[in-house]
């Protein structure tokens, strides 16, 4: 039977994510209501800039004084799009001492302090929902704490940046060099002015931790998660990855190790093969691949970004805590039981390919081989291409067998310093096999 009196909704941010909450939450409001048992009234809408035009909003509702809001006492769901860890970290905080679940698109804040928020939420008798938190609109969350609650993961894989995606796809397809694929992603709007966060892997390391926590059923916080940025992948890296039946993506990687008894979270950008499905994501689409002991392999694809999908998956979110309302029950909280240590880089085994310009003479080959030897790493294949330009130089490419990431990076220092090594063109993780 509905209920008449409705679950009040406050509504912190009204940018491009908040906006189309609110839109949405209006045009839908009869069937949201039939889906929740209960109507949902938008009753307050904390923003930065009052005096802003903002369609379909009751001028009423607007409000600069988020924690005013927050503190109503008459508040049953607060949905925080405002991002960054301060103030949103209180303001979600204070949300639960007055009574209020809380959902949040916060990729930062929950990689950070996720703990604080569930532990505050724990204390309240309060629900955190944070789908919109990684890979927007992609059901990913709710599949790995609810859908797989009864499995064991092993791996999760993904391509969780849009923007990079398409710079890395345009250069792919174009043969475009970084600079030029970016400024094509500024251009269309899929990189912002200052693209940091998301070219250096910022973006991508904050939603690994959160998968990595959830995915292991451990706290993996931001710091916890190695990270190498995708603008140092150039054309070259390209040409190299097509003559392996390879492409460049930047991936998230987070893994539980061989032995069970530790994790790792990294992100950087690595060569797939072709016919891995990551491979086939493209433009600004973003993918997640998770194995999973019972359930094999699973893959998740759409849209990771932009107003209207995150507001699907936010409001995905509010009608599941509204339902919890009304049935005075709680959805999952924090599931960090296994308290499994998170390793460093150095202990990841991965697999490198190495692209060397060496001098072209007797016993070159032998010295480089040697060098791998001495650090344990084993040789799969190595190609070399002698230079018509007379230089007596060589391009000595070498692809590895898996090997702890310290040992493979010992190896490639070792060989900086041969004499008969006149440079390293480029070194990419290979993953996916
Ligand atoms: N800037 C991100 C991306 C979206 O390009 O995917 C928000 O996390």
């Amino acid at each position: 039977m509905m209920r008449t009196r409705p679950l009040k909704v406050a509504l912190l941010g009204c940018g491009v994510v908040g906006s189309e909450v609110a839109r949405i939450m209006t045009t839908h409001a009869d069937d949201l209501a039939a889906r929740i048992g209960a109507p949902v009234e938008l009753a307050g809408v904390a923003v930065r800039r009052p005096d802003k035009v903002r369609e379909g909003i009751a001028p009423e509702l607007i409000t600069t004084d988020a924690t005013a809001l927050v503190k109503r006492g008459d508040i049953d769901v607060v949905v925080e799009v405002i991002g960054g860890v301060e103030p949103a970290r209180t303001l979600i905080t204070t949300a639960f001492e007055h009574g209020a679940s809380v959902v949040s698109a916060n990729k930062a804040l929950l990689a950070q302090d996720g703990a604080t928020l569930y532990a505050a939420a724990g204390r309240h008798g309060q629900d955190l929902y944070y789908e919109a938190a990684v890979a927007g609109a992609i059901p990913l969350i709710r599949p790995l704490r609810e859908s797989l609650a009864g499995d064991k993961i092993n791996r999760v894989m993904g391509i969780v940046n849009g923007t990079t995606n398409f710079i890395l796809d345009k250069m792919d397809t174009s043969g475009a060099g970084y600079s030029e694929a970016l400024d094509e992603a500024t251009a269309l709007g899929y990189a912002e002015a200052d693209p940091t966060a998301d070219v250096e892997g910022f973006d991508a390391a904050a939603k690994a931790a959160i998968l990595a926590g959830i995915a292991f059923h451990t706290r993996v916080r931001l710091d916890d998660v190695y990270r190498e940025g995708m603008t140092e992948v150039t054309a070259a890296d390209f040409a190299s990855a097509k003559e392996m039946g390879c492409t460049i993506k930047l991936l998230a990687i987070c893994e539980r190790a061989a032995d069970g008894g530790s994790v790792t979270a990294r992100v950087h950008p690595a060569m797939i093969p072709l016919s891995h499905p990551l491979a086939s994501v493209r433009e600004a689409y973003n993918a997640v691949f998770v194995e999973a002991e019972a359930a094999g392999r699973l893959m998740f694809y759409g849209p990771g970004a932009g107003g209207s999908p995150t507001a699907s998956a936010v409001l995905g979110d509010l009608v599941a805590v509204c339902r919890n309302k009304l049935n005075e029950a709680n959805g999952p909280g924090e599931s960090a039981y296994t308290q499994l240590p998170v390793s460093s880089m150095g202990e990841v085994v991965t697999r490198y390919h190495i692209s060397l310009d060496v001098a072209d003479k007797p016993g070159v080959l032998a010295q480089v081989a040697t060098v791998f030897a001495e650090h344990g790493v084993s040789i799969d294949t190595v190609r070399q291409h002698g230079r018509q330009d007379g230089g007596g130089e060589a391009s000595l490419v070498v692809v590895t067998h898996r090997a702890p990431d310290a040992a493979l990076s010992g190896t490639v220092e070792a060989l900086r310093k041969l004499d008969t090594v006149r440079g390293v063109a480029s070194i990419m993780r290979v993953e996916g096999e």
